[in-house]
């Protein structure tokens, strides 16, 4: 296979840009439907929205509970997950179980406030999406150690390896609850520009006869011993996708980028199945995630799996 860097090098890139909302926006405060329906529509292009001041409500005692836990805790060398429809929060130690209580509340009121802020703000997804995992990113990104495909300063586009989205997309919102530091990114092609050159200079779309992407997931799931069909075709693209990336050195190095930095209380939302990114530093973000389905998009005809499908001429979805 090209190495990622000799394909990023071989054709225009696509990037993306920042959408600023300038007015500030509170709570449940909607928004007028075609204002709604074009920030979808810049964001499914791969672009990230922006708003400088966070419409999220947070208490100044939440905020000290959130800040306040580092000196002590050695939960901090994990985020702490917030799975809403259980209403429970994972990756607490259990020395931590003291403090689950409070955490849980705040991370449960956060995701609240998300949906009603977005559910105003997006109103085209509202009621259409599954809501996600939520969560505390107590760690200082920069220079945080983990392993290659678990490493947030390399670029890449989201895929989830236990919970496949079968074509549905990934959106994500972001707060930076740090009250002195930016959280800083760096993205680079969009999905639309990236992604299918990948898709047809990788092994699995190699081939222009019979069915080339199901013959390359057979091989791929052989390869790691996966029953195929445990993942559907799309994920398992979108997978080895994520991970290729991270692997390739000389693409991390020399793929053209650009650089954002989100400053303290700000908020921003990005498809990050279509921006890849990488974390540079930060500390203290809320994330709350949403899978939007393909029929609540309003451009679903750039969405990574309608990209896909159409250089594969067939379903990639189960
Ligand atoms: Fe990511």
């Amino acid at each position: 296979m090209s190495s990622l860097a000799a394909i990023a090098a071989t054709s225009a890139p696509g990037f993306s840009h920042l959408v600023t909302v300038e007015d500030s926006l509170k709570g449940t405060q909607a928004i007028p439907p075609d204002r709604a329906r074009h920030f979808c529509a810049e964001l499914e292009a791969g672009h990230i929205v922006f708003l400088p001041v966070s419409p999220i409500a947070i208490s100044q005692e939440d905020r000290e509970l959130l800040l306040g836990r580092k000196q002590t805790s050695s939960a901090y060398h994990k985020n702490i997950a917030y799975r809403p429809a259980e209403d429970r929060i994972t990756g607490l130690d259990a020395s931590e179980q003291a403090e689950a209580d409070s955490l849980r509340r705040i991370l449960q009121e956060f995701s609240k406030r998300s949906v009603e802020f977005l559910a105003g703000f997006l109103s085209p997804y509202a009621g259409k999406w599954k809501l996600d995992y939520a969560s505390y990113r107590p760690i200082e990104e920069e220079g945080r150690s983990a392993r290659l495909h678990a490493r947030n300063d390399l670029l890449h586009f989201d895929s989830f390896p236990t919970r496949p989205t079968n074509g549905a997309r990934i959106l994500r919102f972001f707060v930076n609850l740090n009250p002195m530091k930016s959280r800083v990114w760096l993205t680079s092609e969009t999905f639309e520009s990236f992604g299918p050159r990948f898709a047809r200079a990788g092994s699995m779309l190699a081939s222009a006869a019979g069915n080339p992407v199901t013959r390359g997931m057979r091989s791929f799931a052989r390869t790691l011993r996966l029953p195929f069909g445990s993942r559907p075709p799309y994920d398992e693209f979108m997978h080895r996708c994520h991970n290729a990336m991270k692997e390739d050195a000389s693409f991390q190095e020399h793929t053209p980028k650009q650089r954002w930095e989100f400053p303290p209380d700000s908020a921003w939302m990005v498809f990050t199945d279509c921006v890849s990114h990488a974390v540079l530093s930060g500390q203290y973000a809320l994330e709350q995630t949403f899978q939007i389905p393909q029929s609540a998009l309003v451009e679903s005809q750039i969405s990574p799996l309608a990209i896909l499908e159409k250089i594969a001429g067939q379903p990639l979805t189960l």
